[in-house]
């Protein structure tokens, strides 16, 4: 692992490279990363997704110019024949959709690999899909639109299934990453930090605004205070503190 995940549970500010400019993209994010905890890579195959986009090459020429936790979200139908590459490219956690069945191989042939393993929902994928794996994921991460592409409309109804995941996470005491992806902004952030999500992927209100930097700041504070609205003063325990690793 080169990138530093942080602790779970903090909020997570994670610019998704989808929007950015292909043609300058170490730029890019050079120029966003000081405010960016995470860097979200999103991989699609033709095949899961109607889209093409990047794969292991792009990964391991960007790891050259960042050291930043690559976030990989794999949007493939068979995800299992690129892990290797991934992880041997720079990766840092992959993603992959628990519609494509596999979950438990999948997740285990991350851990060999070394890569933090995290699943993924679609909209309309619901929270029993995702709930026999919550104990064996650093990350669940649910889709606020459906994947594919990016500068899509924020999908509100999917906040039931934000707060059962958060519910799950705080009840069992899991170290799980809880992200959300599709159509964040500033007022969307702080409406799935409220639900319970800590890890905000965002492409077009970054990479698509003037100051990418100031843009992505202004998602994490907006975050901060869906997370924590009574502020740094609430109590140990009340809800949107986010949960601990546990001992041991
Ligand atoms: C969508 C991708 C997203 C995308 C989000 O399929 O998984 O990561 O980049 O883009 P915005 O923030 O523009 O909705
Ligand atoms: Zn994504």
């Amino acid at each position: 692992m080169v990138g530093d995940p942080g602790p779970f549970g903090a909020v997570k500010v994670a610019p998704s490279v989808l929007s950015a400019d292909f043609g300058a993209l170490a730029e890019a994010v050079g120029e966003v990363s000081p405010a960016a905890d995470w860097l979200h890579v999103d991989v699609m195959d033709g095949h899961f997704v109607p889209n093409l986009t990047i794969g292991p090459p792009v990964v391991e020429a960007l790891r050259r110019h960042s050291g930043l936790y690559f976030d990989c979200h794999l949007m493939m139908t068979n995800p299992g024949q690129y892990l290797e590459a991934f992880a041997r490219a720079g990766a840092d956690g992959c993603t992959v959709h628990v519609e494509i069945g596999g979950t438990d191989e999948l997740v285990d042939q991350m851990r060999q690999l070394g890569l933090r393993p995290g699943l993924a929902a679609n909209p309309d994928t619901p929270f029993a899909a995702l709930e026999p794996h919550l104990h064996q994921v650093d990350l669940v991460l649910c889709m606020t639109v459906f994947p594919g592409f990016g500068g899509q409309s924020f999908m509100p109804e999917v906040m039931d299934k934000v707060v059962e995941v958060r519910r799950a996470i705080d009840d069992r005491g899991l170290a799980v990453d809880l992200e959300v992806d599709g159509g964040i902004d500033e007022a969307t952030a702080q409406v799935a930090g409220r639900a319970g999500a800590n890890v905000f992927v965002a492409g077009s209100a970054i990479f698509g605004h003037r100051r990418p930097w100031a843009a992505a700041e202004a998602i994490g504070r907006a975050a901060r205070s869906g997370r924590e609205p009574s502020g740094p003063s609430a109590p140990v325990g009340a809800p949107g503190r986010g949960s601990e690793r546990p001992a041991g």
